[in-house]
């Protein structure tokens, strides 16, 4: 008995020295080629007193953590083993001139079908710092989602101080019932789906919710040192508040961008986006509570619950009572307004700002909630949601393939720069004429030309602050503004200098963002809401960046185990 039982930790023993030697070995080398095998399969888990069958990566949720250097070459074989055909999104990337392994479903590929495989196949150039990776298909991405945790290259620090140590803290929505149940059931009625039961963190509720008690995440730390946390917005409809009693945090990248630090209590996240903070443990050893609760600034309902999670100081028993901080009011929106306008990019001369300073393609996109006819829901109409009153319609084979093949019928790229027709966007609410066009509608953009987009929240049914991601690039921020956006006067106001650069960006209520990007990247690059709601109500479009003349400037040849449809 005592034999084998020596001989098994013997051998786990050898096998994790190994381990070690192969990751932290692989980090010693430049541009290595990192490789990772995700089986998504279905596993019981259990939160909130109820346990259900979920999708997951290798049986984890929260998946696991993506770990590579800036410039490294990363292989991801995604087996599918789950019942749902599944597609897979690394969140950020920005994929040049391979679209093939940028992931949303029907838009860059057709997806994995059950018992199939595909890897991903992608370098990761030019960026470093936190993003993250989710299933792009139906809410699957409600349980199938983790970080990406892109390392400087080697021997270039930090443009800030060392951390002593660094946390991944990702944050998500837990229902009790299936997600893609609830969603049949909404869709059906033609209303939303039930709202999640909890927010989590690492997966995880919090003390505060029943049966948790496991179900807390907690990290520790020790009095004197910095932490650097890398959080991330998993949730599918939630923008989030986050603070730490009794410690401040202090930002230093945003969606994998470095910025200028700046001290704050709590932190505004809308879902996509990532955020990396420094902490010290300066305070009195003790246990403190991390919390997260929605951002809602209109009477929408949203799931108010608050998670927890631990930050816990060494050798502090775990009987003490941690506190709660201060978390913003949920309808704070002074509060978001003045955090977002603290984000700068960093600019300097090894991370400058390449803000395009003259536009070759003005763009105005207006959001609007809406309805459709549906003889068989509820009301006899579904809502819906358009840019510029159009609800995109997903096509049934990728588009990217599409447009690659020369493939006629698929889609159109006839987009409107403008919406249909002017109007008071942010006035009184609108409550007739709610109807909307459909159509698999794109806009073609010249390679490299500058384009600049303004995203305008309405007041069709209710304003609403929308989170929206471009994939395929990081742009600018230039300007954000309450109300119309005005283009004889707001430019003006822009900055050019050093705004924030991301790739998700939380268009405010009843109000407008203006984005700037160069159209560098060919391909067919998805560009939507970020909560999964309006995103499936067709909140939606895709710009196609044409080819350059050079030749490393034209979409690559797909890869030869692409899926098809
Ligand atoms: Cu994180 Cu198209 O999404």
């Amino acid at each position: 008995m005592l034999t084998t039982r020596s001989s098994f930790w013997g051998k786990s023993l050898l096998v994790f020295c190994i381990f070690m030697f192969f990751s932290l070995g692989s980090f010693e080398i430049e541009a290595a080629t990192k490789k990772y095998q995700f089986n998504v399969e279905v596993k019981n888990v259990s939160r909130l007193c109820h346990a259900k069958p979920i999708v997951t990566v290798n049986g984890m949720y929260p998946g696991p953590t993506v770990y590579a250097r800036e410039g490294d070459r990363v292989l991801i074989n995604v087996t599918n083993h789950a019942q749902y055909n599944m597609s897979i999104h690394w969140h950020g990337l920005k994929q040049y001139a391979n679209g093939w392994a940028d992931g949303p479903a029907y838009i860059t590929q057709c997806p994995i079908m059950t018992g199939n495989s595909y890897v991903y196949d992608f370098n990761i150039t030019g960026q470093r710092g936190t993003l993250w990776w989710h299933a792009h298909i139906l809410w699957l991405r409600a349980t199938v989602y983790g970080a990406i945790v892109i390392l400087p290259k080697q021997a270039t620090p930090f443009p800030f101080p060392r951390p002593d140590g660094e946390q991944v803290i990702v944050f998500g929505e837990w229902w009790h019932a299936d997600v893609e149940e609830v969603v049949k059931q909404g869709n059906a009625l033609g209303l939303p789906p039930n709202m999640s039961d909890a927010h989590t963190i690492n997966g995880k509720p919090g003390p505060l919710f029943p049966c948790s008690e496991k179900h807390t995440f907690s990290m520790e730390v020790e009095q004197g040192k910095k932490y650097l946390l890398r959080i991330v917005n998993a949730a599918l409809n939630d923008e989030l508040f986050f603070a730490i009693a009794g410690h401040n945090m202090t930002v230093v990248e945003i969606d994998a961008v470095y910025t200028k630090p700046f001290s704050t209590n709590a932190l505004l996240i809308a879902p996509g986006q990532t955020t990396n903070v420094l902490v010290s443990a300066n305070q009195a050893p003790g246990r403190y509570f991390m919390a997260v609760r929605p951002f809602q600034d209109v009477p929408i309902p949203v799931d108010n619950k608050t998670a927890t999670a631990i930050f816990q100081y060494k050798n502090i028993p775990t009987t003490m009572i941690p506190t709660l901080p201060h978390l913003p009011l949920p309808n704070d929106t002074a509060f978001a307004l003045s955090y977002n306008n603290k984000l700068r990019s960093l600019n300097t001369p090894n991370f400058p700002a390449n803000v395009p300073l003259k536009v070759d393609r003005h763009l105005l996109f207006t959001v609007g909630l809406g309805k459709n006819v549906c003889p068989t829901c509820i009301n006899g109409t579904r809502l819906s949601a358009s840019l510029n009153n159009i609800t995109f319609v997903m096509p049934k084979t990728g588009l990217l393939q599409a447009h690659y093949f020369n493939m006629k019928g698929v889609f159109n790229t006839d987009f409107p720069d403008k919406p249909p027709k002017a109007f008071n966007y942010t006035g009184a609410p609108l409550t007739a004429n709610l109807f909307t066009t459909k159509g698999t509608r794109l806009s073609k953009i010249a390679f490299n030309s500058m384009v600049e987009l303004v995203i305008q929240d309405t007041n069709l049914l209710s304003v609403e602050s929308h989170p929206f991601h471009l994939h395929g690039f990081n742009f600018f921020v230039v300007g954000t503004g309450i109300g119309n956006f005005d283009p004889a006067k707001d430019p003006a106001k822009y900055n050019l200098v050093d705004p924030p650069e991301r790739n998700t960006v939380g268009v405010p209520t009843g109000g407008w963002a203006a984005i700037r990007f160069r159209a560098d990247n060919p391909g067919v690059w998805f560009f939507h809401c970020h909560l999964e709601l309006h995103t499936g109500w067709g909140l939606k479009t895709a710009f196609v960046v044409e080819d350059g003349p050079g030749k490393d400037q034209a979409v690559r040849p797909p890869p030869k185990d692409l899926p098809s449809c």
